[in-house]
């Protein structure tokens, strides 16, 4: 295959933020892998993985940054952010917490990255539909205020993963 690497016309730092447990890891490892963990572990500190994509015929490397939700998991902060270009702002559609709380990790997000980033607001696990805690208008109506991009994903199923890696790296570029 060669080094993609070396190839590379543009490279994009992402970050995945979000409370634990939301499926930051695995949406990571479902677009970067194709895998997915039932049992996946939380993150300690800083973890990352890359994806090159040809975006309008040009090598776009995807540098997707995961970090821990879990507070006491997490790394410095500023060097997390720093230089990111897009961002993957994480709920669980089934626990209206990790809703709720995208408003404070919006304000971190905010408060460290550079103020052009693109954001994607996820609502993922959408195969649990019938544990639905997060009406599709609430999170619509959040998006649309806060001027972010929206999209339900399901790392389990594979539903939009790629939709929403791309729909973000596409707006980057
Ligand atoms: P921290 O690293 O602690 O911040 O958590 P995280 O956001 O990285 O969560 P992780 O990806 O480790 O996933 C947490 C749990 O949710 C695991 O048991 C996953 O298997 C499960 N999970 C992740 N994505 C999905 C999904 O789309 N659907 C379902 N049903 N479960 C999921
Ligand atoms: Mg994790």
């Amino acid at each position: 295959m060669g080094d993609l690497n070396a190839k590379a016309d543009y490279v994009f730092k992402v970050v995945l933020i979000g409370d634990s447990a939301v499926g930051k890891s695995q949406l990571l490892a479902r677009f970067a892998k194709n895998e997915f963990n039932v049992d996946s572990k939380a993150t300690i500190g800083v973890e990352f993985q890359t994806k090159s994509l040809l975006i309008d015929g040009k090598m776009v490397k995807a540098q997707i940054w995961d970090t821990a939700g879990q507070e006491r998991y997490r790394a410095v902060t500023s060097a997390y952010y720093r230089g990111a270009v897009g961002a993957m702002l994480v709920y669980d559609m089934t626990k209206r917490q990790s809703f709720d709380h995208m408003t404070r990790w919006l304000e971190e997000l905010r408060g460290h990255a550079d103020k052009n980033i693109v954001i994607m607001l996820i609502g993922n696990k959408c195969d649990l539909e019938t544990l639905r805690a997060v009406p599709v208008e609430d999170a619509k109506e959040f998006a649309e205020r806060e001027k972010l991009y929206f999209m339900e994903t399901s790392a389990r199923e594979s539903t939009n993963v790629e939709t929403a890696f791309l729909t973000a790296l596409t707006e980057i570029y």
